[in-house]
């Protein structure tokens, strides 16, 4: 779908949307439209009971005086309840009705449309994201479909008479282009994305400016990355570590790293995960993909500054090859592990490509992203990302900006009695903790691969990756979710 932006006062021709307060005047648009009417738009608005409501439409068909044959409202809410979050939902809830018809081009008609506390411009570029962001379809493999089955919708207009909308829109669809990649990484199943197949995905990547360098198991070998290589080995598929950089900002300043699971496909390996529902292991390379789809956004809107992101790419099989329970594997750090379930495979990745990450690039601050453990769904459901940090500054600024981009965050503990918890009487700690507080000795797993006054947070998005229901600004299906939280916090701390 392309968005354009129009300064006309009355939409021609395509379906129109049409956002409502629900309190105080009409907006502009919506006035103009009842006097093309001649009424028609207030008495259906009123024999539909339709206020405004947040997340309320109204799809309304063949209104006289119209070129335009569709005319759908949408609920904005009360005037002053009106931010950022809640004007993208207005354009996904707006867009919505429109996917399901065979529209091709639709306007947003926003003449009037701000409030005190939003400016017109503000508005009009956050709809035109939010409904970008909804707009948004995995269906390559649906060979079958019928053209009606399909959204036919691929134009856009944003009508508005606020003349910097455009230029707020255009930092805005890099970042929407950023969920998109991710969502694309997720959605793709297991025999096609795989380690070698998403380090490509990551090549192109260089069209955006962004170094990117490939690591093989050969290299990871010699840098002694046990851990990381002991999921990988009863794959046939090779694994790799991606490193991507940007270095948007000043010469030589240390960067943000962002670090990923990369987990193309979770069998659990010899700990072998139940049959049903184990597909939905594909998407354990969730965090791999945030971490991608961010550096996409990042680079992609040109932001001024340095960022690398880290991905471990592996797939966890049981094979003759596979790694064991019992194993003992020896960390890049030179820690020693003992697997004592091949399925807690998430966070040995993490902890060589964190060790790795920190070698190599010195990071001011380092977040990993993972779709780590069952025990964080239990907790926090579908609702929030855990986060687990013994840095008290870091949380808030990945608090603000979780606030700001909407992708929830909560967070969780993480102190010295989850250390202890994974203790070994072989080696120097075991991949599981006890059943308590899995989360949290995830966690600090993953803890014990940082340095002494590095600054960490892990965040835990195993409940957050994958959307079983639609949502305001994402349909079903893969979410994209922590791209933009990735996003506002380079923009808050890094520019
Ligand atoms: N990838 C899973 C965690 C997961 C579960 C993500 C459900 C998304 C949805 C992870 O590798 C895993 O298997 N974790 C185990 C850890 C346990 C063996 C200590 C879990 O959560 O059961
Ligand atoms: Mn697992
Ligand atoms: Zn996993």
């Amino acid at each position: 779908m392309k968005v354009a932006f129009s300064k006309a006062a009355l939409p021609t021709g395509a379906a129109v949307i049409v956002p409502a307060f629900e309190d105080g005047d009409p907006t502009a648009a919506q006035a103009s439209l009842e006097s093309a009417t001649s009424g028609a738009l207030g008495k259906a608005i009123k024999a539909a009971k339709f206020a405004g409501k947040k997340g309320q439409t109204l799809d309304l068909v063949g209104l006289s005086g119209l070129e335009s044959v569709r005319i759908v409202m949408v609920g904005a809410g009360k005037r002053a309840d009106l931010g950022l979050l809640e004007a993208e939902a207005v354009g996904g809830a707006g867009v919505a009705p429109i996917l399901k018809t065979q529209e091709t081009s639709a306007v947003f008609a926003l003449d009037g449309f701000a409030t005190d506390n939003l400016a017109a411009g503000v508005a009009a570029a956050r709809i035109a994201f939010g409904a970008m962001l909804k707009a948004y379809r995995f269906d390559k493999y649906r060979t079958k479909l019928e053209k009606e089955q399909k959204p036919a919708l691929d134009k856009l207009t944003i009508n508005t008479p606020a003349a910097d909308a455009k230029t707020k829109f255009a930092d805005l669809e890099k970042v929407a282009a950023g969920v998109a990649l991710t969502r694309d990484l997720v959605s793709e199943p297991p025999n096609i994305l795989y380690p070698e197949s998403f380090a490509a995905r990551c090549k192109e990547l260089e069209a955006l400016g962004i170094k990117v360098t490939v690591l093989g198991e050969k290299e990871m070998q010699k840098l002694g990355m046990g851990m990381l290589l002991g999921v990988g080995q009863g794959s046939i598929r090779e694994s790799k570590l991606v490193a991507m950089e940007w270095m948007g900002g000043k010469k030589g300043a240390a960067p943000a790293a962002f670090v990923g699971k990369g987990v193309c496909f979770d069998t659990g390996g010899i700990s072998l995960k139940p049959g049903p529902g184990m597909d939905e292991m594909k998407w354990d390379m969730g965090g791999a993909g945030a971490v991608t789809g961010a550096m996409a956004a990042i680079a992609g809107r040109k932001a001024k500054a340095n960022v690398v992101g880290v991905i471990g790419l592996v797939e966890n099989m049981p094979d003759g090859g596979a790694q064991r329970p019992g194993d003992i594997v020896t960390s890049m750090s030179g820690q020693t592990v003992e697997i004592l379930n091949t399925d807690a495979e998430g966070r040995l990745v993490l902890g060589d490509a964190v060790w790795w990450t920190q070698e190599k690039y010195k990071p001011k601050a380092m977040i990993d992203l993972a779709t780590l453990t069952g025990a964080i769904i239990i907790s926090l459901a579908h609702e929030y990302a855990g986060l687990f940090t013994q840095d008290d500054k870091l949380a808030e600024q990945i608090a603000a900006a979780a606030d700001a981009s909407g992708d929830a965050i909560w967070r969780m503990p993480l102190a010295k009695a989850h250390f202890d918890m994974i203790k070994s009487e072989v080696a120097d700690m075991k991949n599981i903790g006890p059943r308590e507080g899995g989360s949290s000795t995830a966690a600090a797993f993953i803890g014990k691969f940082v340095k002494d006054g590095q600054s960490w947070a892990h965040i835990d998005i195993a409940g957050m990756a994958w959307n079983t229901k639609d949502k305001p600004t994402c349909p079903k299906g893969g979410a994209g979710f922590g791209v933009r939280l990735l996003d506002e916090y380079v923009r808050a701390n890094f520019e």
